[in-house]
């Protein structure tokens, strides 16, 4: 058997070989169908080990989607946590004409709920699977709600500023976190920013969330850096909507 000191410079020089000789570049046209397997396989271990573990309501598996059916998932949280009779702090990242924007308006009535609503309002602003860069652009909607806001920007501009501004006020408060951006980048950037405002109890629901190289590896890749645990509370389109409970 190689003792600890042989193994690491086996590994050392093994590791220093293929990056001097480049080797491994001939698997280079690969490198899609690689990551692929590798992302695809992470979410189906995912979704086996979770499809019991959910609090309210699941319809894994089924074999027809339907999108509006997320909406069984929003009704059965407000119903649960009682979102009508508390104040909550919605803020939706990825709103566009704003229809779930306005759902969570329309059923979380308390008079000091806030909304804010976190978009570029100038559409994607990068390619995302088959939609491009701008697509999604659809100016900023009017929600005729003095508790709304709508921040223009991307949110690698906007969120920090904002949460640095609002914090104190968030605190205490029931947030309930959208993400509906679609795209990786934004997904994982929101999850990291937000991470020290979030507090037991706070929802996290995901509008894409079993899409493997977008929203799911956002959220496998913030929950391993930063140990947070969330629990599952509902699933919908086989897991294509999410939410989660901050434990
Ligand atoms: C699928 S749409 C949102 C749909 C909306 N929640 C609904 O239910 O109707 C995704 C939105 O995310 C926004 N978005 C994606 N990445 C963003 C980023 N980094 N900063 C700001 N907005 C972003 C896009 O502009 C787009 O309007």
């Amino acid at each position: 058997m190689l003792n600890r000191t042989t193994k690491l410079a086996v590994i050392k020089f093994v590791k220093d070989f293929l990056l001097a000789s480049r080797v491994l570049q001939i698997f280079q046209p690969l490198s899609g169908l690689f990551l692929f397997f590798y992302n695809f396989n992470k979410l189906t271990s995912w979704v086996h080990k979770h499809k019991k573990d959910t609090l309210l309501l699941n319809d894994f598996y089924r074999p027809v989607r339907n999108y509006d059916d997320r909406l069984k998932s929003f009704n059965a949280i407000v119903e649960h946590y009682k979102l009508t009779e508390i104040p909550v702090y919605y803020l939706e990242f990825g709103v566009a004409q704003g229809h779930s924007f306005k759902w969570w308006l329309e059923h979380c009535k308390h008079k000091n709920s806030k909304f804010i609503g976190f978009d570029t309002f100038e559409g994607l602003p990068e390619d995302w699977g088959l939609f491009q860069k701008g697509d999604m652009n659809y100016g900023i909607p009017n929600f005729n709600d003095t508790r709304s806001q709508c921040i223009k920007g991307i949110f690698q501009d906007t969120l920090n500023p904002y949460l640095f501004s609002e914090s104190g006020n968030m605190k205490g408060v029931k947030k309930i976190i959208h993400m509906d951006a679609d795209i990786f980048s934004a997904t994982l950037f929101v999850l990291m920013q937000i991470y020290p405002y979030l507090e037991k109890g706070d929802i996290i629901m995901f509008d894409e969330f079993n899409v493997y190289g977008h929203e799911f590896q956002a959220y496998r890749l913030f929950t391993e850096c930063s140990y947070m645990s969330l629990k599952l509370i509902a699933a919908q389109n086989n897991f294509y909507h999410a939410a989660f409970e901050v434990a």
